[in-house]
């Protein structure tokens, strides 16, 4: 396995490698690789024939007052993990060397960027949309894997690969789960063990509201959860909508076909988020 600790050290690695065209499969983190990176790389495997993975922390999508300082960075044991998973090269740069002094260029997320996830952290997308741009036009890849977890992020980046014209295959992967149902993150470390037992509620909620036929059952289900977590004292709902799966508008009570039900919530220091996909069927007649 190659590790590339600058851009330079990337594009050597990377022109050696173009006698043989390879396709090269691409997955952005930002480290603390848990299962649910893993599962990415796996996918990784399955549709390229060279996977790379970055490992950065961006600090160009933390706001003031976020946890970029105290995010994990436990890089030996990341690297043991992209090495176990059979990465060809994992790209690690500083922030020196993505963010030149004198930068001023940036992607604006526009409104899909604004809503929910952007509205509760304003610039997070315009910081996730430049970083991703700038690593996809450093890795070159001819498809990137990226969470259903973070599915706003998702929604976002296909936009870009469309808007922007990048010659880059997005595909999703679903989200990994710990046993009792909380979706995997790098941030899940910080729950203290009572903060960590509520927050189930989120998975529970969106489980409850999964099997329910219209958005307001979905909603009033997955309410009488959050209603219960909410009474702790370290739960605090940010937001639990459903919406369109592209452009993250609210669904109307009638909607049918596809929807996403998204939550986010602090717990104790902690912003969660999850979400599901659900298929609202038409009503019966009658
Ligand atoms: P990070 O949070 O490290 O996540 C890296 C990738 O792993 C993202 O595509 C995310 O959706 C995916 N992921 C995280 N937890 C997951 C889970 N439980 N199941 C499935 N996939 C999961 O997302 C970022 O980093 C950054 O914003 C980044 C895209 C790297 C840009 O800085």
């Amino acid at each position: 396995m190659k590790i590339a600790h600058r851009v330079a050290e990337y594009a050597a690695h990377r022109s050696a490698l173009e006698g043989r065209a390879p396709r090269v499969a691409y997955v952005a983190t930002m480290g603390a690789l848990h299962e649910g990176h893993r599962s990415l790389i796996r996918l990784a495997k399955t549709l390229g024939d060279v996977v790379v993975v970055s490992i950065f922390v961006n600090p160009l999508q933390f706001g003031p007052g976020e946890d970029y300082a105290r995010y994990p960075r436990p890089l030996e044991d990341d690297l043991q993990v992209c090495e176990a998973d059979g990465v060809d090269i994992v790209f690690v740069p500083s922030v020196s060397d993505l963010y030149p002094a004198g930068r001023q260029v940036t992607v604006h997320a526009g409104v899909l960027g604004s809503v929910l996830e952007g509205h509760s952290r304003p610039g997070h997308f315009n910081g996730v949309l430049t970083v991703v741009l700038k690593l996809f036009n450093i890795i070159q890849p001819q498809v990137s894997i990226f969470g259903e977890k973070d599915a706003q992020q998702l929604a976002c980046i296909q936009r870009m690969v469309i808007d922007l014209n990048l010659a880059v295959e997005i595909v999703g992967a679903p989200i990994v789960r710990e046993p009792d149902g909380l979706a995997m993150s790098s941030r899940n470390i910080f729950l203290t063990a009572s903060e960590r037992a509520v927050a189930r509620s989120l998975s529970a909620a969106l489980e409850k509201a999964a099997t329910q036929g219209s958005p307001p059952s979905a909603r009033a289900a997955a309410y009488e959860v959050l209603d219960r977590a909410e009474a702790e004292p370290c739960f605090e709902l940010d937001y639990a909508t459903i919406v369109n799966p592209s452009t993250f508008a609210e669904v109307p009570d009638d909607h049918v076909g596809l929807a996403i039900f998204v939550v986010a919530a602090r717990v104790g220091g902690t912003r969660l988020i999850d979400n599901t996909t659900i298929n609202f069927a038409p009503a019966p007649w009658g």
